[in-house]
């Protein structure tokens, strides 16, 4: 692997910025490694913890790129914001200290950020603008503006998506609101939203979602009450105006991070990684259950409980893959593996009868169109992959390396480091340096447990 282009970066100083990015074939990867902070979990820390009464303290805080457009969202809103080395100190406000910014706020590449805050920003006596760059200017913002005018809150966006002008209204009505995508971001927004509302507001869930939310709200001592309807769906209910104190948090390894490693090592022979203190919890972990189903050799140990989130040491061995009839993922399934997708779709290229995805149209609004960046790629290496409007079908492909393209999205370039591990010949990673977008230190943390 060797570094083309060095220059600093102009947001994140810390990040090395990498132009493309050449990867050879790996024999195997060997090691302990210890993967940087859930970036879904960080986010919620730090916007719950703005909210709270007094100093929280954030240990193994995301590195990601992502999570420091929130922190410095939440640094404009007034919230003092600390890091020292992993961990972030939070100077909550409570519900009541939030100050307007003059400056609209940047959220950068993240979706997470502008939908979550803007639940909090509805609930403000006063207005704020979000940006976003080029990709999450695409974005659908509907899902969210749609109840947050419910609740009585103005929003202005471009045809539904960013800039977003967020007109607050406080307190805001109480509503409840069923979720026609399956989101874990509107289901954030609402709930957040839900904590300036007069009286209690809730959220129908068709198809479960990631809870972070709820946890990192219970761990701070709000209650959210959660009921199991008749149909299957989930409601989630918060009343307004629960004040709460400051709460010390350590955040797991980033499962989503892992599962490039996941792959990476179950398709290179004689692989043996581990992995430390990654989080498990039962709404992420479908990753894990969905390889071993489709062969993997992984085994879980030392499972126990971190700041309300499950926790575990993950060791991979490279094992020969089978799946000795062709294997479907679709379904509910699918909101629970939805950033895994693109690295699945790699291990799939390895699988004896391929694996088809579908039900997977929230694919095409992510970073990129990750059902055609995924396409695309996959192709270039050899694939002979089929694409559908709700996802794709690979057949086990020899795959050769290649000029693969991430489209400024950190998993597709990141899945496609994993590709060109078994690949033949080299790859070259167009756009390598939107791994930071997530995953920072991924290209070096990879190459620390290679053996070539
Ligand atoms: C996230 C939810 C998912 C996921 C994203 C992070 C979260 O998005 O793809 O990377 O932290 O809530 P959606 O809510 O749009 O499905």
């Amino acid at each position: 692997m060797c570094v083309k282009t060095l220059a600093a970066s102009d947001k994140l100083k810390e990040l090395v910025r990498i132009k493309y990015m050449i990867i050879k074939p790996a024999n195997l990867l060997r090691g302990t490694l210890n993967l940087p902070g859930d970036k879904s979990i960080s986010h919620r820390a730090a916007l719950i913890g703005a909210l709270a009464e007094g100093r929280t303290q954030v240990e193994n805080f995301a590195t990601s790129a992502d999570c420091a457009s929130t922190l410095s969202c939440l640094h404009q809103l007034g919230v003092g914001v600390e890091r020292e080395g992993k961990t972030v100190f939070i100077e909550g406000v409570g519900l009541d200290g939030l100050r307007q910014s003059n400056e609209s706020l940047d959220c950068g590449n993240s979706g997470s950020t502008m939908r979550m805050l803007a639940g909090v920003l509805a609930g403000q006596k006063f207005t704020s603008t979000m940006t976003g760059d080029e990709s999450l200017s695409k974005r659908p913002m509907k899902r969210i503006i749609a109840p947050l005018e419910m609740m009585g809150a103005r929003l202005e966006a471009t045809d539904g998506h960013a800039p977003l002008i967020v007109r607050g209204k406080r307190p805001l009505n109480a509503i409840q609101y069923e979720t026609p995508v399956a989101s874990a971001q509107v289901k954030s927004c609402v709930l957040l939203a839900g904590l300036h509302a007069g009286g209690k507001t809730s959220v129908i869930e068709n198809v479960t979602t990631r809870d972070h939310t709820e946890r990192v709200l219970r761990w701070f001592g709000v209650e959210v009450e959660e009921e199991k309807l008749e149909n299957g769906a989930t409601k989630l209910s918060v009343e307004g105006f629960q004040n709460y104190k400051a709460q010390n948090l350590i955040v797991p390894s980033d499962i989503s991070s892992a599962a490039f490693f996941l792959v990476a090592a179950s398709c290179l022979k004689d692989s043996n990684l581990k992995l430390n203190n990654v989080g498990l919890n039962p709404t992420r972990n479908a990753i894990v259950q969905t390889m071993i189903d489709l062969g993997a050799n992984i085994s879980i140990e030392n499972e126990r409980e971190q700041s309300n989130e499950p926790i575990a040491d993950i060791t991979i061995r490279q094992s020969a893959i089978r799946n000795p009839q062709s294997a479907t993922l679709r379904g509910n399934v699918i909101a629970q593996l939805i950033d895994e997708l693109p690295v699945l779709s790699v291990f799939g290229s390895q699988l004896e009868n391929g694996l088809e995805i579908r039900d997977a149209k929230e694919l095409r609004v992510k970073e990129s169109d990750r059902i055609a960046t995924v396409v695309e790629n996959l192709r270039a290496m050899g694939a002979d992959v089929e694409e559908y409007e709700d996802g794709l079908h690979v057949s086990k492909s020899n795959l050769k390396g290649a000029k693969v393209n991430s489209h400024g999205d950190h998993r597709i370039a990141m899945a496609f480091a994993v590709a060109a591990l078994f690949a033949e010949g080299e790859t070259e990673i167009i756009g390598a340096e939107s791994v930071a977008v997530s995953f920072p230190n991924f290209f070096e943390l990879l190459e620390s447990v290679i053996e070539r």
